[in-house]
């Protein structure tokens, strides 16, 4: 356990990291906190793996934010598991684990047939962010024309390329967004109001963020900002993730419940909406959170510029527009009930509506590219268009 990271956790945080630790999986260290790139200031990372382990350690974020509870992975079905329950989740982090888990699964079988079991194990886990078949995809490109015994190697060191990339396009995510921060700080004297949803930060990725990395780049630079920080009901990741992150880093912010965005904006409250994506069309529709797409329309009605923080990764070319995105349905339990911490800071989760409710629980929806002001990604803002992504993206485009 990193010190640093230690100092932030009460007895009680460290009593229910043990619980937890008991009821989810067994916990050998936290992820260790060195970043891997000299300019990223995290003080925790969502995925490590130490040097020339054959296992990735990650923070297993159903515990967040009242404790820190780090998590082994050692096997594919483990590795499964953790994207399947939202051990681990965001689009970059869902595809950098299910990268290792390949790698995993490579080193207990390596023939053609443990290869493709084991592909269509981990794809199946999750259907929206399309990082994860993009990944898979990587891995398995990467090892299928050599000899089975050269293949395992292969995939960790594949493995490796997409998380260490990752850290590097998040980056310069933060850099091109930050000139949007930049560009509305220079005409008001106050801080930059900013609205975020669901959690793109740090802990849905391999370094910075999408759509935080602007933000902890302006923030890094003396830019007064401010984030408003949606809920995000059912899984609530704005409330237990995004105000941990920037609670973590000191950064102003304010949460709000999901249904008062529309009126922050009206109030103008807001100077811009950035979001992060799991999965964006090639004509722009952004494919985010349940949640993102009101948060558009509102934006759009009162004149606050929408932009979604977009990785390479993230685009699906094959897709003409957002309609084809599979979007997930999950356990309806997650809506009928809500979960945090008690007065004694232990895990607690209540009920929420009469026995026998039905509730619906579709995880993302869809916004419109014309509502999208641009797509924030590690080359440059690109237009919300087909042109626009096929400018910023040519070589995949074809
Ligand atoms: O269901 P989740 O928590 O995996 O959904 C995550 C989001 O929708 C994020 O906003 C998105 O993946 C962007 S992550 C950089």
């Amino acid at each position: 356990m990193d010190r640093r990271l230690q100092q932030h956790r009460s007895g009680a945080e460290v009593a229910h990291a043990a619980i937890a630790r008991r009821r989810y999986n067994p916990v050998v260290s936290a992820p260790a906190t060195k970043a891997t790139s000299s300019l990223d200031p995290a003080r925790y990372r969502a995925l490590v793996r130490p040097a020339g382990a054959r296992h990735i350690e990650t923070i297993d974020q159903r515990a967040l934010p009242h404790s820190v509870v780090a998590t082994k992975i050692a096997d594919p079905e483990t590795a499964a598991q953790a994207i399947r329950e939202m051990w681990v989740r965001g689009a970059p982090l869902i595809g950098a684990v299910g990268a290792y888990g390949l790698a995993l699964a490579l080193d207990r079988d390596p023939s053609d047939t443990g290869l493709s079991a084991a592909y269509q194990f981990l794809d199946a886990t999750r259907p929206t962010a399309v990082n994860l078949r993009w990944a898979l995809d990587r891995v398995r490109g990467a090892v299928i024309g050599l000899p089975p015994a050269q293949r395992a190697d292969a995939a960790w060191h594949e493995a490796d390329s997409i998380a260490a990339e990752d850290v590097a396009i998040n980056h310069a995510i933060g850099i091109h967004g930050l000139e949007l921060l930049r560009t509305i700080a220079r005409r008001k004297s106050a801080p930059v109001q900013i609205m975020t949803h669901c959690n793109a930060g740090a802990l849905a990725t391999c370094g910075w963020g999408t759509a935080t990395a602007p933000i902890f780049l302006a923030h890094e630079a003396g830019i007064p900002v401010h984030v408003w920080v949606s809920e995000t009901r059912p899984r609530l990741q704005g409330a237990h993730l995004t105000a941990w992150e920037l609670a973590a880093r000191g950064v102003p912010h304010t949460m709000f419940v999901d249904s008062a965005g529309g009126l922050l904006m009206r109030r103008g409250d807001v100077d811009i909406v950035i979001v992060g994506a799991d999965r964006v069309a090639s004509n722009g529709d952004v494919c985010n959170k349940i949640g993102t797409y009101d948060k558009a329309l509102a934006a759009a009605d009162n004149d606050v510029p929408f932009y979604a923080a977009v990785p390479s990764p993230t685009f699906d070319f094959a897709l003409a527009s957002g309609e084809a995105i599979p979007i997930e349905a999950r356990d309806a339990e997650e809506v009928l009930s809500i979960s945090g911490s008690d007065s004694r800071a232990m895990p607690a989760a209540v009920r929420l509506a009469p026995p026998g409710t039905r509730a619906v629980n579709y995880a993302f929806d869809i916004t419109p590219a014309r509502l999208v002001a641009g797509l924030v990604t590690e080359r440059g803002i690109a237009s919300a268009t087909q042109a626009g992504i096929r400018a910023m993206f040519p070589e995949r485009a074809e």
